[in-house]
């Protein structure tokens, strides 16, 4: 059974098997897939007909040097602008497939097949693509909607449990934002959940990425709304700088920062608090870090969503409810030195 989710013209089909992928694609049209060393010998056989441009793993190849390389290939194998582009893989190769796509020859028809479970629930929806430079996190991007997202639980099946943990983060920052019901629903239900529960998934799965596109339909270029979902990631970005690997652990802490700041000003309970705290434990994920708040501010001072004195930050008003502000750093100095 696949449930499909509109974003415009993307479509989102949630429970479709990776077997099927060429009925998503344009008959009689060239394609180039492009996907990770580590998930090609994987999924080597399903790709086994298509042309595959296979890039290095790690955020430190969200690169232009990576995008460099991937336009060096292209032109290799001919594509031209009626080629079709899927990438296949984790955040990382939606965000840098999007992107490759939006600007080889002024745009490609482009798809997706997110293979982690923070690339279905989050990476690949909404259309945002792009890569780091020097240090910036998503300085270079584009917005650009694909046309489809193909998410199979099943591909989750071989991701290490380290990986699977990641995406969960994501879940619970959208049941934070717009859904306490959901919250709710995780707290309920972390042991189907962690073993990979095939309903339990798709229940999940389908929640995460209906908020995400209702709130994006709204705000497709994050002029206003959209800007909720950056809850918890000012903080997981200037962490990710600071050595912490991956991109859902940063998520993970950057929410309980969240959460206790929220507490400190007020709008939200030491009790809300400590559930997400709680839930994030139970999905096995870290929830505070030892960096210096002096090294985190220093990165968070590089942030896209910042001026000079400011910076913009989602915080939680309870479980389910969020609200954008506009925070000197001077405040947000004191306030992180109470945390
Ligand atoms: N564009 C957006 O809106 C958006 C939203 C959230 C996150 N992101 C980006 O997504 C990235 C993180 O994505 P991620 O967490 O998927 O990390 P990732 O892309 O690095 O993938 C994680 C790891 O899982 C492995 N892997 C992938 N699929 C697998 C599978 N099915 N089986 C076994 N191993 C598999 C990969 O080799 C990789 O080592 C970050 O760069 C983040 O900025 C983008």
């Amino acid at each position: 059974m696949t449930d499909i989710i509109f974003i415009q013209d993307s479509r989102i089909v949630i429970g479709e098997q990776i077997v099927h992928l060429r009925k998503y694609l344009p008959p009689g049209q060239k394609v180039i897939v492009i996907t990770e060393e580590s998930v090609y010998s994987i999924y080597q056989n399903i790709l086994r007909d298509y042309e595959v441009i296979r890039i290095r793993g790690g955020e430190v190849h969200k690169s232009w040097e990576t995008i460099d390389r991937i336009t060096g290939e292209l032109i290799r194998l001919e594509a031209d602008r009626n080629t079709f582009i899927v990438g296949f893989g984790g955040g990382i190769v939606c965000d840098i497939t999007g992107f490759v796509a939006s600007i080889y020859m002024r745009g490609c028809r482009f798809g997706f097949v997110p293979t982690t479970l923070l690339a279905q629930v989050d990476a690949s929806v909404g259309g945002k693509n792009g890569v780091n430079y020097h240090g910036y996190k998503n300085i270079l991007g584009v917005f650009n909607q694909p046309e489809f997202v193909i998410c199979d639980p099943e591909v989750l099946d071989t991701l290490d449990d380290r990986e699977y943990a990641a995406g969960f983060s994501e879940i619970v920052k959208a049941a934070m934002i717009a859904d306490a019901g959901l919250f709710c629903y995780m707290e309920e239900h972390v042991k189907p959940a962690w073993k990979k529960d095939r309903a339990c998934l798709e229940v999940l799965v389908k929640a995460a990425v209906n908020i995400k596109a209702s709130i994006v339909e709204r705000d497709m270029k994050e002029g206003g709304v959209r800007r909720l979902l950056n809850l918890g990631h000012t903080f997981a970005h200037a962490l990710e700088k600071n050595g912490i690997p991956l991109h859902g652990e940063a998520v993970s802490i950057g929410l309980c920062m969240a959460s206790r700041l929220s507490v400190c000003k007020g709008y939200m309970s030491e009790e809300e608090a400590e559930r997400v705290r709680r839930l994030l434990e139970l999905f096995h994920l870290p929830i505070r870090t030892s960096i210096a708040v002096s090294q985190l501010l220093n990165a968070m001072r590089k942030d896209k969503k910042r001026d000079k004195e400011h910076i913009h930050l989602i915080l939680p008003i309870g479980i389910g409810q969020c609200k954008e502000e506009f925070v000197s750093f001077a405040e947000l100095e004191s306030l992180m030195a109470q945390l």
